[in-house]
């Protein structure tokens, strides 16, 4: 089958059907919500209808500012964190060869990522690699206020300018922000930079298929067109025209609500492919800041399996009976590798020679799940035919209506993310950032 699909099958050894069946009214009502914009955070509703949105000229602008970075640059900074970062880092990795930066020649620029960090090894050994070299800067923050990417530009902007010259430097940084606020539009405006508008009614972590992540992943010689064709398909079939049994992203989080209703605290989103690492970090940006609130919700995970089989699978197994499982399984590889005959068998492998790579990893996959399972662990399996924009587009949307829906069910706002400014109050107290004097004399009285 082409297209995304849900399999439910392995929860009910902890909750029965007649108990995920009750939760179908809560379920259909958060719907209403959603698509009546009666919900807490209904000014964040944007992303429902952003792929139908889309048009094809807005693409082919995106596309001809990703080809000006791919004639002019070798590297491309994308500045951002959270939602201004982890979907486009989420695609590029997924979809990129794995070696692809460690290659000398390349057909798209190698994409880089800062500000979603205050590593100072971490920006200093980046402008050590950049010197000399042939780079440009997207510059993404919605808020245009966030300290982590404000940093970041500081310094890729004066080594760029110091490499090219100021008015060249203009040329290769764009900005994508908000239309009117911030300091990010300030600079835009004095500067003169390109700019892309993050849509006011559009939250960070349902940005992605805004230019926010579409220009990163263009430029990484991506199908932005076929990202979006994806989402599109797949919002046909979890909206409010369609029916409980039509709506996957109704079903899982329905499915979560029992889960969570019975105990099961913590969702663990597990990969057989090391590929989709950043695709469980978006998840868990989308899931934990949407729904982590008035102190609830499911607190989210993430593992690389089978390498995390090797140290968390231990907990998953025999720990704590407070998780439930979401596993990303994927139907066909992209490449076919065949495992070879060996003459001395002294590894004792001849047994596999002739299977695929992926028949061991899927048998893998298998008895973890049925293992897990065994152990008190329910698993949820949500299957990708494979791995492209097409069926990343479809899991995007699938996640992004699914924790609308799940956030309404455990009756907090999904769209909002007030825990968010407790460190940053601190942070701003500690460094005696002018307008904070009052937070700074109180704060260092604690230490
Ligand atoms: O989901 C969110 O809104 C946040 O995670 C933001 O994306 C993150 O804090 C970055 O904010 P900004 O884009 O304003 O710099």
């Amino acid at each position: 089958m082409n297209t995304l699909r849900l399999d439910l099958s392995n929860i009910y050894n902890v909750v029965t059907r007649a108990e995920v069946e009750a939760l179908k009214p809560e379920t259909e009502k958060s719907i209403e919500k959603l698509f009546s914009g009666k919900g807490p955070g209904n000014d964040y509703l944007g992303w429902l209808t952003l792929p139908e949105e889309t048009t094809e000229s807005f693409l082919t602008d995106i596309q001809n500012t990703a080809k000006i970075f791919c004639a002019e640059c070798d590297y491309v900074v994308s500045i951002g964190i959270g939602g201004s970062y982890l979907g486009a880092k989420a695609v590029i990795e997924a979809l990129s060869d794995s070696f692809e930066s460690y290659k000398s020649k390349h057909d798209c620029p190698i994409m880089l990522f800062a500000g979603q960090n205050i590593g100072e090894d971490y920006l200093t050994e980046m402008l050590n690699f950049l010197k000399g070299k042939r780079f440009g800067i997207i510059n993404i923050s919605k808020s245009g206020t966030t300290t982590e990417p404000a940093i970041a530009f500081r310094f890729l902007k004066k080594l760029l300018e110091e490499q090219v010259g100021k008015e060249a430097a203009k040329k290769l940084i764009v900005a994508i922000t908000d239309e009117k606020k911030g300091a990010l539009r300030t600079l835009v405006n004095k500067e003169g930079y390109k700019s892309y508008i993050i849509p006011d009614n559009v939250g960070g972590r349902f940005s992605v298929l805004t230019p926010v992540g579409l220009l990163p992943i263009c430029i990484a010689g991506f199908d932005i067109s076929k990202l979006i064709k994806g989402a599109r398909d797949m919002s046909h079939s979890v909206g409010l025209q369609n029916s409980y049994e039509e709506n996957l992203s109704a079903q899982y989080a329905t499915a979560r609500n029992a889960l969570y209703r019975k105990g099961k605290k913590i969702e663990i989103l597990a990969n057989f492919h090391p590929k989709l690492h950043y695709i469980g970090e978006w998840w868990k940006q989308l899931f934990g800041e949407s729904e982590g609130k008035d102190y609830k919700g499911i607190f989210n995970a993430a593992v690389d399996l089978t390498t995390d089989l090797h140290s968390m699978g231990q907990w998953i197994q025999e720990g704590e009976r407070s998780i439930f499982e979401t596993v990303i399984s994927i139907d066909a590889p992209n490449h076919t590798l065949n495992i070879p005959s060996d003459e001395e068998n002294l590894d004792g492998l001849n047994y596999l020679a002739g299977k695929r790579v992926d028949e061991v990893n899927k048998m893998a996959e298998l008895g973890t799940r049925l293992a897990h399972v065994d152990g008190g662990v329910p698993n949820i399996v949500i299957r990708l035919p494979q791995l492209n924009e097409y069926y990343i587009g479809q899991l995007f949307y699938f996640f992004e209506m699914a924790v609308g829906i799940s956030g309404y069910m455990l009756q907090v706002n999904p769209f909002n993310q007030p825990g968010v400014e407790a460190y940053k109050n601190n942070m701003f107290a500690l460094l005696k950032k002018p307008g904070y004097e009052k937070e700074t004399e109180q704060i260092l009285k604690r230490l």
